[in-house]
């Protein structure tokens, strides 16, 4: 059963799936990229979120591995064609992201060890300790809650196995009403939808460790992702025309105003127990 919330969330995806509002290129990544470098594309900034995940995690031959909130299947044909994992299984909430990702799959040569399939990340369908690696590249926040979706990696995880993956959270000792509410809430996209997830680090920390992890780490990659983001946005308004450069412009000023408010972008890794 889908709640409320997260049915806004899937209307927030459709939408954007509309207009390819969160796609950068021809690979369907859809984040906020990780900027290495000032330099690199939309896309190639998307697909090194994704690799810092994967290497993250440890991904490798043997893996079994669940992306949670998969999108287009981008990340699971990387996973298989770069990390060499034996199978992976895609879950997202938003139905026109799985049926596009399988005419994606099917486009490469791995559709055999990859499956894509609608699901909540909060009531997964699969047995216990299914999988060794747990993957969720830029989604938690949308999680109706993001505590029940780690009860669910925890328990479909083997014993040792690793999750990794990004997040939006407050930067510590923000109070998030202070952003999470009125215009600002409308405007920012994420946390507004869900302020049971609008915790910081530390309280993130302890809700691992009480859900089955340990060797928890969350380190924070503001600096390399959300505000390189907004800079190369930017930079792809000045050299936009008309409503589509005022559009640009306006989501660039939004998640500035967002960081400056208190948002923080973190990688998060831990070993179920
Ligand atoms: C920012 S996109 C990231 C997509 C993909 N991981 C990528 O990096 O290209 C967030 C994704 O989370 C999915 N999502 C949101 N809530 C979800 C839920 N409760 N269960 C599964 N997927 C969810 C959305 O449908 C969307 O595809």
């Amino acid at each position: 059963m889908i709640s409320e919330a997260t049915q806004a969330v899937i209307t927030h995806y459709e939408r954007r799936h509309e207009f390819r509002g969160d796609v950068f290129g021809a690979q369907p990544y859809a984040n906020y990229g990780y900027w290495a470098r000032p330099d690199l594309t939309l896309e190639q900034a998307s697909e090194a979120l994704t690799d810092l995940v994967a290497a993250s995690a440890g991904l490798g031959q043997g893996d079994k591995v669940l992306d949670v909130g998969c999108g287009y299947g981008a990340g699971a044909v990387k996973f298989v064609k770069r990390y060499d994992v034996d199978a992976v299984t895609g879950i997202d909430v938003t139905p026109v992201r799985i049926a596009s990702g399988q005419d994606y799959i099917a486009e490469h040569s791995v559709a055999d060890r990859i499956t894509l399939q609608e699901g909540d990340a909060t009531a997964m369908s699969f047995g216990d300790e299914s999988f060794h690696k747990v993957v969720s590249v830029e989604c938690a926040f949308h999680f109706d809650t993001r505590e029940a979706f780690l009860k669910e990696a925890a328990r479909v995880l083997v014993p040792g196995g690793t999750l990794a993956l990004t997040d939006i959270i407050p930067r510590r000792g923000v109070d998030p009403s202070a952003y999470l509410t009125g215009e600002t809430t409308n405007q920012s996209q994420v946390c507004l939808d869900m302020p049971a997830n609008a915790y910081d680090a530390d309280v993130y920390a302890d809700l691992l460790r009480s859900t089955g992890f340990e060797a928890v780490r969350i380190e924070s990659l503001l600096e390399w992702t959300r505000i390189p983001f907004a800079d190369a946005l930017a930079r792809v308004a000045a050299a936009s025309e008309g409503e589509r450069a005022e559009q640009i412009s306006r989501m660039a000023t939004r998640i500035r105003q967002l960081i400056e408010l208190g948002e923080d972008y973190v990688l998060v890794t831990a070993r179920r127990s």
